[in-house]
């Protein structure tokens, strides 16, 4: 991997990928990378439950991306610093923030905002909206990263999602990138074996980790973590900045091909009663 390197955290929603870029921010600082993390997710502002003491001098990333330009100057007089960790810093939306409260940018806008961070630090973090047909500094961050890390649950509404949005970056300008597929927040007795063969091409699995639970309602994503769960957790961890240090291209055949519904049949058999035909639908 570079020293400049950009990766965007992208996934069905609810699938961890606030909590994931965190934890991700905070492994590569312990490396002593200088990260920036964008929390581009409008619809539920993260950084003031990161970090809810910064929360007061925080300024929104909606009001840097609608200046009239755009600076390094401006990007480091908007990103709030962490007193916990020198080496990180966020930018995201504020609290009571949503799609409307800002002018609306460009694509151009979007390129710049992501080009002066990635000459800001060492590694520049994006936590992606789910959406991207809302949200234009996702999309591009998935069209500029490096690498992309696609996070899936074991769950039909992650299966639903993939198959409704996964087409969205499948066209040529998505692949530069070396696209991780990782498997989020498994819990036991989840199924997460045929999860994994029916989403295809999972390579990591991230444990479910209560601890990191209790963190992240109560607003303590930057503690570091205990229990057995949490020693799994970070190895998975450790596997996937291994794969962003190598910038190897792990996008097997497998990962881009359609949900299969031959596989596995117990999902197999719960997807084809959500077949339109089973719900006596139009065809
Ligand atoms: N590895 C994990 N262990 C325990 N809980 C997790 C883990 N990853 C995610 N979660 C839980 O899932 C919830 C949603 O995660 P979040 O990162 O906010 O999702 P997203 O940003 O994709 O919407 C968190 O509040 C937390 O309770
Ligand atoms: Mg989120």
């Amino acid at each position: 991997m570079s020293n400049k390197s950009l990766i965007a955290v992208w996934g069905s929603p609810n699938s961890g990928k606030t909590v994931t870029t965190v934890k991700l921010a905070q492994a590569f600082a312990a490396q002593k990378q200088n990260v920036l993390v964008l929390c581009c997710d409008a619809l539920c502002p993260s950084v003031s439950t990161i970090a809810p003491q910064g929360a007061a001098k925080h300024h929104s990333l909606g009001e840097l991306l609608s200046l009239a330009s755009l600076t390094q100057e401006d990007l480091l007089r908007y990103a709030l610093p962490l007193d916990v960790s020198p080496h990180i810093a966020f930018l995201g939306y504020k609290k009571g923030d949503n799609t409307f409260t800002y002018a609306s940018y460009n694509r151009e806008r979007a390129v710049d905002l992501l080009t002066l961070a990635r000459h800001l630090a060492d590694v520049v973090l994006v936590d992606c909206s789910s959406f991207l047909s809302v949200d234009l500094l996702s999309t591009v961050a998935l069209e500029l990263a490096d690498h992309v890390i696609r996070l899936h649950s074991c769950d039909l509404k992650s299966l639903m999602f993939y198959a409704s949005y996964l087409p969205l970056v499948t066209d040529a300008r998505f692949r530069r990138a070396s696209t991780l597929s990782v498997m989020s927040n498994v819990k036991l007795g989840q199924g997460s074996r045929e999860y994994s063969q029916v989403f295809g091409g999972i390579q990591v699995m991230l444990p479910h980790v209560p601890d990191l639970e209790q963190q992240a309602a109560n607003a303590r994503l930057l503690e570091d973590c205990s229990g057995k769960e949490a020693t799994a957790y970070s190895k998975a961890l450790k596997l996937i900045l291994e794969q962003c240090h190598h910038g190897e291209h792990p996008v097997s055949a497998s990962s881009e091909r359609k949900i299969s519904s031959h596989s596995f049949p117990r999902i197999a058999h719960l997807l084809q009663q959500l077949w339109p035909k089973h719900r006596g639908d139009k065809q």
